[in-house]
């Protein structure tokens, strides 16, 4: 019998995009000293989706392993969460739910609430799992982040998609009650219907992430959290990877603590290592955070994890996970690895050209060249209906 008290990640796979872009490459187009990208910011390069890759390519890619590891009995949820969705009425998730071969006794749905959107997903997989400890979730966290050509914004897009698997008695982390929510109605970053493009207000959203940090924080201790000293290491949402430093020094300075570099490294520093080549990945950032972190970690066994899940507009949560005995035989560090070695650097030209790329809304048929090597591609846009394949 599954027991209800421990609930949540079984397993934890991402997929990033075919091509990337060096920051350098950024940086020689537009005069920017390197020194800005890469310290004052944290990012190296920065995934980029192929002309046939999307939220859902990445998202199936990301969760295939999962399937092939474990088999579809007992998923009947599939929870798709997105910033970057391609339809504003069928859920993102339905497609992957099919290039999958998932069964037909399946709910699918997609949730919005720009980066927090995973976390929100994470934390209805719990609920339905603790009404009924036999079941098991497909979480799905996809997204592209795109901003203007030429804009501030430009230097922390990126592309990934991160697959969980929410079950009783996890392999990898217990997700802990309680957690710390907040919520505040601000406008650091949206993305109107229109747009494909975000709209950013970057100092106001580093603001903003700060009050949420401080706001959840302050609810996790009212709520009963652990006190600071507990954790072992600190995963926060990352747009770029300095802003997970500047977010953990003010959580410990307005809890009191020192704010040394050798303390705030350990906390966080192996978190970062996947982001600072990937880029932005909106909702699955977080949690490219926690895969760097059992990825690369000595030995977290029994171990707490803090986790500061921000999403603009704006909602965050602080809550805490526990790592399970035995995490380290039912990683995928090796296909992590590979996932990110294996994208090819384009140009600044070609970045561009990708960037600039929409399809007509024309209804006519269009389809997109065959440039990815992933397993699952969009292959074209026919009669206003997403094509995709599997190879
Ligand atoms: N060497 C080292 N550091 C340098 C530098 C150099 N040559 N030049 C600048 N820097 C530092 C700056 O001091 C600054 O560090 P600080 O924030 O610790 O003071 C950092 O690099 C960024 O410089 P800044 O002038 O603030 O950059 P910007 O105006 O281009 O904006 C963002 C940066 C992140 C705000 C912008 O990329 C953005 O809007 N991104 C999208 C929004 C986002 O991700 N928000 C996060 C919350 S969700």
């Amino acid at each position: 019998m599954a027991n209800a008290s421990a609930i949540g990640i079984h397993d934890l796979s991402f997929a990033t995009t075919e091509f990337v872009l060096p920051h350098t490459a950024l940086a020689e187009y537009n005069g920017t000293d390197i020194g800005k990208y890469h310290k004052g910011i944290g990012q190296l390069s920065m995934s980029v989706p192929a002309a046939d890759e999307d939220i859902v390519t990445l998202g199936a890619a990301a969760a295939a392993p999962i399937i092939a590891r474990h088999g579809s009995d007992g998923i009947r949820t599939v929870v798709f969460a997105t910033e970057s969705s391609i339809d504003q009425a069928k859920a993102a998730g339905v497609y992957v739910h099919s290039l999958l071969g998932l069964p037909s006794a399946t709910r699918v749905v997609e949730l919005k609430q720009a980066c927090y959107g995973a976390t929100a997903a994470l934390q209805f997989a719990i609920g339905l799992v603790h009404r009924d400890p036999a079941q098991r979730v497909l979480v799905i966290a996809s997204d592209v982040s795109k901003y203007e050509l030429d804009s501030p914004g430009e230097a922390t897009q990126g592309a990934a998609a991160v697959a969980m698997l929410v079950s009783a008695d996890p392999a990898l982390v217990r997700i802990e009650e309680p957690s710390g929510v907040f919520t505040a109605d601000v406008m650091d970053f949206w993305r109107p219907n229109y747009r494909d493009a975000a709209l950013v207000d970057g100092q106001e959203s580093i603001t903003a992430y700060l009050q949420a940090v401080e706001g959840s924080w302050k609810d996790y201790t009212e709520q009963g959290g652990r006190p600071l000293d507990d954790f072992a290491a600190f995963c926060y949402h990352q747009p770029f990877t300095k802003m997970a430093y500047k977010a953990h020094r003010h959580l410990l300075n307005v809890t009191g603590h020192d704010t040394d570099d050798d303390r705030v490294t350990r906390d966080l520093g192996l978190t970062t290592a996947y982001n600072t080549v990937i880029g932005n990945s909106y909702t699955a950032s977080v949690y490219l955070g926690l895969a760097a972190l059992l990825d690369q970690a000595d030995d977290l066994t029994g171990k707490a994890v803090a986790f500061l899940s921000y999403g603009s507009g704006s909602v965050a949560e602080f809550f805490a996970g526990t790592v399970v005995p035995g995490y380290r035989e039912h990683l995928r560090t090796e296909a992590h690895r590979e996932a990110i070695d294996r994208r090819k650097a384009v140009d600044y030209a070609r970045y561009r050209e990708l960037h600039e790329r929409s399809f007509p809304a024309d209804g006519g048929d269009h389809p997109t060249p065959a440039e990815t090597t992933g397993a699952f591609r969009l292959a074209a846009l026919r009669g206003h209906k997403r094509i995709y394949e599997t190879r």
